[in-house]
């Protein structure tokens, strides 16, 4: 397994371009599976989360091309039972049980694995099929979902954490296929929700209320093939301006829609940092100060879990005592006992982190557990005095595109060890 070596202390400075949202290709890529006919997605990052994605499609009987950032995907006949192997490397393959449901009225999925950020159950998602008619049988790990057809119907998607995106994007994909008029109420309202409701109209599905709590989708005969481009990945976005605050001078980032980034810029901004916006780029500056923040995790437009693990490695080095309550995935803490190895001052209370700021940490081998926490490892190495070894790497590339390469643009000091 590769490792990356992180050598501290260089300054960023530079411009970085952000790749295509990962969690907006997923679905829309799945998505592709709803019509017969050609669909073309553009700006599809290169990670190995897509290209599992893209395997399954290929094993469900969709050709699919991939040429740089453009795939092109024709799923004339498909198969409707996805393959274990694959399907259960990665959560995100879930989402292919509402197109398959949506225009095959039947799929099998083998139910996915927790993992290291917590349980990922599913019942919301099964409760959605159930209430669109669908029978759900779960066996042998597997879940099957059978409807001899789908009729619209309200359905109230929220679960004790909360809105569920996935679960959203599924019900989503089902539904514009089905008899009359589903309601979702409880809707995840996250960029990527819009962004897979926008590629659904654009294949002819009639989708209103998308990015609010309510989506109101009137089922169509049939979907038809549709051109798409991807929006930037905010969690990218938002990873490379916790770059820029540990260890930069100035960095830009380029190619960024800075209305998806406010839950993010704005705590940096009251952490002391000097943030400027200009079209689809973003500059972040450090000011001096590093004041502490109290940060809690919501579903969106509220601050993203999927950034709680390099804020609590920015807070890490910063002034005072800084607080990070984890309301999305209360045990998504793996990270704090690899910071503390290179001398992070954290306690974990429950699903709150108490951060103590500490002038420096210092390089030291660590381990990557799951993606975001990964990323949180690599910004700390960034600042840290010495080497930090980042074993398992695989963990990062599964949901950032070459950051070692980005961040050595920058004029970072980032070597990558082929084992
Ligand atoms: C998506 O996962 C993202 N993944 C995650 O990003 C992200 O952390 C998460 O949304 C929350 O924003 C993709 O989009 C591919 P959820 P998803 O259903 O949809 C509970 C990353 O790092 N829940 O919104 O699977 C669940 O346990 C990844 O890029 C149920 O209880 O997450 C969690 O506590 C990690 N029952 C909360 O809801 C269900 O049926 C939110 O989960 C479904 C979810």
């Amino acid at each position: 397994m590769d490792k990356i070596l992180v050598h501290g202390g260089a300054p960023l400075k530079g411009s970085v371009r952000i790749s295509g949202s990962k969690n907006s290709a997923l679905p829309i890529l799945a998505a592709t599976l709803l019509t017969r006919e050609p669909c073309v997605i553009q700006r599809v990052p290169d990670l190995s989360d897509i290209h599992y994605m893209l395997t399954i499609l290929s094993e469900l009987g969709a050709e699919v091309e991939r040429a740089s950032g453009t795939v092109q995907i024709k799923a004339e006949k498909v198969l409707t039972d996805a393959p274990y192997d694959i399907v259960r490397k990665m959560r995100a393959s879930v989402c292919i049980l509402g197109p398959l449901l949506g225009r095959e009225k039947e799929a099998t999925v083998s139910l996915p694995g927790g993992c290291v950020i917590g349980d990922r159950p599913i019942d919301l998602h099964l409760r959605g099929f159930e209430a669109l008619g669908a029978a759900v049988r779960v066996q042998a790990g597997n879940v099957k979902v059978l409807a001899p057809e789908l009729r619209g119907t309200t359905i109230n998607m929220r679960g004790k954490f909360g809105s569920t995106v996935l679960g959203t994007d599924n019900i989503m994909m089902a539904a514009v296929l089905a008899e009359g008029t589903t309601v979702i109420d409880g809707a995840a309202e996250e960029p990527e929700v819009v962004d897979l409701a926008n590629f659904l109209i654009k294949m002819g599905a009639k989708i209103e209320g998308a990015g609010t709590r309510r989506i109101i989708i009137e089922g169509v005969k049939e979907l038809h093939g549709a051109e798409h481009t991807v929006i930037p990945d905010r969690i990218e976005a938002g990873t490379f301006l916790v770059a820029g605050a540990i260890a930069g001078e100035e960095v830009t980032l380029q190619k960024v829609n800075a209305a998806h980034l406010t839950s993010i810029t704005e705590p940096l901004q009251k952490a002391g940092y000097h943030i400027t916006t200009a079209a689809d780029r973003l500059t972040i500056r450090p000011n001096g100060s590093r004041k502490p923040l109290e940060l809690e995790t919501e579903p969106f437009p509220g601050f993203p879990t999927d950034m709680q693990a390099q804020m609590c490695a920015l807070l890490a080095t910063g002034e005072g005592i800084s607080v990070i309550t984890e309301h999305v995935f209360p045990q998504r803490f793996m990270h704090l006992a690899e910071l503390k190895r290179m001398g992070a001052d954290i306690e974990l209370e429950g699903a709150t982190a108490i951060i103590k700021g500490v002038p420096q940490l210092s390089g030291a081998p660590v381990m990557a557990s799951d993606l975001r926490a990964s990323a949180a490892l690599v910004l700390a190495g960034l600042q840290a005095d010495g080497t930090t070894e980042i074993n398992r790497v695989y963990h990062i590339d599964r949901g950032y595109e070459s950051i070692d390469d980005k961040l050595n643009q920058i004029g970072a000091n980032i070597e990558r060890v082929k084992a």
